[in-house]
C-alpha cells in the first residue's frame, strides 16, 4: 500500500518574537539544521510515495529549505489545521493508500516510532490512528476523549475543554495515519464553531467515528518525543536533547568527545573511529572527520572534509578540505574551498582563502594567502600575504618565502626559490635550478 505524507508547517510562531516579519517559525535552527528538515529527515526512511509540505507564513523561506524533498503547497489564509491539510487535496486527494500528518515543529520525532504508527495503523482497519502521549501537565493540548469501552472518541481542544475533560492526561500529538480517501472525504465536513474559529484537523476523529469508522491510537512511550517549539526556551530545550542523542551516538561509534556539554555537532555530520573532539567545538552542515583526528579544543567547523590524524586547534575551518597528517591552528581560518593536502602546518594566526596548499607546505604567524597555490614543500613564513585580488598567486615547490614578503597578483613564484625578507614581489620569480640539475 502507498505510503504519503504532509508536513503542515504554515504557522506564524508569533512566541519566536522576531523582528522578521517574514521568517517561519519551521526554518528556525537547531544545530545549524532547520526544523522542518528533522521532520522530513524522520521520515524520509518510511518508504513514502509522496511528501507535501503546506507553506504559509514566511512560506518563501520554508519553499526554500523543503523543495528539494517535498511537493510544496500554499495555505494563503491561516484557518486551522484542518484548512490547512485541505491545501494537499490537489495533490494527495485521488490517491489510494496510508497518509502520515505531521506539523512541522517537532524536531525530536523518532523514525521507530512513526514506523510503529504506520505497522499499527496498516495491520487494522481504523480511518485514523493518532499518535498520543501521557503528560503530567497536558495544558495547551488537544485532549484524547474515550469511551467506557476505551475507544477514541473525539480530540477535544484545550481550549474547547470542560473542567473533567480538562484533567484528561492522555494527549494529541499531532502525529496521524489516515486512510487517504476517507480523510479527503471528511476533511470537507469539519467546521469552524469552535472557541479558535478554526478548522480543527482534530474534528476528523468525532466526524468518523459518528459514521461508525474506527479511530486507533498509539501512546508514544517517550513523550519527549512529540515536544513542539512554539518559544526559544523550547527551541534551546529541543536543541539540549537533540545534541545529546547524536554526541551519545557518535561515542558509542568510537569517537571521544571530551566535553558533551560544549560539543555541537549536527545529525548529518559522520566522524571516524578514533577522532577526539576536544571541548567548545562545533561541526556543522556536511561536514565529514575522517579518523584519529584531534580536532579542538575551540574548533568550527562548517561543510568541512577533514581526512585523517589531523590536529585542528582553535580554528575555524569552512566549505574547505584538509587532507591528512596535518597540524592545523592554533588561530588558523580557512574558508572558500581551500584545499590543505597532507603533511602541512598552517597557523598560528594564518588565514586561508580558495588556496591550495600541496604536501608539507608550512605556513606560520600572522600571514595571509588568498587564490594562491603552493608547491610541495614550500614555506611561507610569517607576516607574509598574498592578495590574490587580481589574479592568481602560483607559488612553485621548495620555495622560501621569507618573513614579511608581500606578493602582488598575478605572480608566478618558481621552485626552489627564495625572497628576501620584508620585499614586494611584483614580477614572477624564475625557477632556481638546484645542483643537482645544473649539472
Ligand atoms: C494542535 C492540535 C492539538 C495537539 C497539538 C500538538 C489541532 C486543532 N490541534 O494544536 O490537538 O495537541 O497540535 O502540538 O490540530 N498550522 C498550519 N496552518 C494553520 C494552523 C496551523 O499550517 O492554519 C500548522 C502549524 O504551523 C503547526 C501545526 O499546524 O506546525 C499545528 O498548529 P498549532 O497552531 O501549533 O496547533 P496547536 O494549537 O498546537
Ligand atoms: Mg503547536
Amino acid at each position: 500500500m502507498n505510503r504519503y505524507s504532509v508536513i503542515l508547517a504554515a504557522g506564524k510562531g508569533s512566541r519566536m518574537k522576531s523582528r522578521d516579519e517574514n521568517i517561519s517559525k519551521v526554518s528556525y535552527q537547531i544545530l545549524g539544521k532547520p526544523l522542518v528538515r528533522y521532520v522530513l529527515d524522520a521520515i524520509k526512511p518510511l518508504d513514502l510515495t509522496q511528501t507535501v509540505v503546506v507553506v504559509g507564513f514566511g512560506g518563501k523561506t520554508t519553499t526554500s529549505i523543503v523543495q528539494d524533498r517535498a511537493e510544496v503547497v500554499w495555505q494563503h489564509e491561516l484557518l486551522g489545521t484542518g484548512h490547512a491539510l485541505m491545501q494537499a487535496e490537489p495533490v494527495l486527494g485521488t490517491k489510494e493508500g496510508t497518509t502520515i500528518v505531521l506539523c512541522g515543529d517537532t524536531p525530536l520525532l523518532k523514525t521507530e516510532t512513526l514506523e510503529r504508527l504506520f505497522k499499527k495503523h496498516e495491520s487494522s482497519n481504523a480511518a485514523m490512528t493518532i499518535l498520543t502521549a501521557v503528560l503530567e501537565n497536558p495544558k495547551g493540548y488537544g485532549r484524547i476523549i474515550r469511551d467506557r469501552t476505551n475507544g477514541v472518541v473525539a480530540i477535544r481542544e484545550d481550549k474547547d475543554c470542560s473542567t473533567e475533560e480538562s484533567l484528561v492526561a492522555e494527549i494529541n500529538s499531532g502525529v496521524y495515519i489516515f486512510n487517504n480517501e476517507l480523510l479527503f472525504k471528511y476533511l470537507k465536513n469539519i467546521k469552524n464553531n469552535n472557541a479558535q474559529n478554526e478548522y480543527y484537523l482534530t474534528d476528523l476523529v468525532d466526524l468518523f467515528v459518528k459514521d461508525g469508522l474506527k479511530v486507533d491510537a498509539l501512546i508514544v512511550e517517550d513523550a519527549e518525543e512529540m515536544f513542539g517549539i512554539n518559544d526559544r526556551l523550547q527551541l534551546s530545550y529541543a536543541a539540549k536533547v537533540l545534541k545529546k542523542r547524536i554526541n551519545k551516538q557518535l561515542m558509542l561509534s568510537g569517537v571521544t568527545i571530551e566535553d558533551p556539554n560544549t560539543t555541537y555537532i549536527s545529525p548529518d555530520v559522520i566522524i571516524g573511529r578514533d577522532t577526539t573532539i576536544c571541548p567548545n567545538t562545533t561541526i556543522l552542515g556536511s561536514s565529514e572527520i575522517g579518523e584519529g583526528n584531534i580536532i579542538g579544543p575551540n574548533a568550527y567547523l562548517k561543510d568541512a572534509y577533514v581526512g585523517d590524524d589531523n590536529k585542528v586547534t582553535l580554528s575555524h575551518i569552512v566549505d574547505s578540505t584538509i587532507g591528512s597528517s596535518n597540524v592545523v591552528g592554533p588561530y588558523a581560518r580557512i574558508a572558500e574551498n581551500t584545499v590543505v593536502t597532507n603533511y602541512c602546518n598552517v597557523g598560528n594566526f594564518v588565514e586561508l582563502r580558495n588556496t591550495t596548499l600541496e604536501q608539507g607546505v608550512t605556513i606560520s604567524n600572522l600571514s595571509y594567502l588568498g587564490n594562491t597555490k603552493v608547491g610541495n614543500k614550500s614555506t611561507v613564513k610569517g607576516l607574509t600575504s598574498t592578495n590574490g585580488e587580481d589574479g592568481n598567486t602560483i607559488i612553485g615547490q621548495n620555495v622560501v618565502l621569507s618573513e614579511g614578503t608581500i606578493v602582488v597578483s598575478p605572480i608566478n613564484v618558481g621552485d626552489n626559490s627564495i625572497t628576501p625578507q620584508n620585499t614586494v614581489v611584483d614580477q614572477d620569480i624564475k625557477e632556481v635550478k638546484t645542483k643537482k640539475e645544473g649539472k
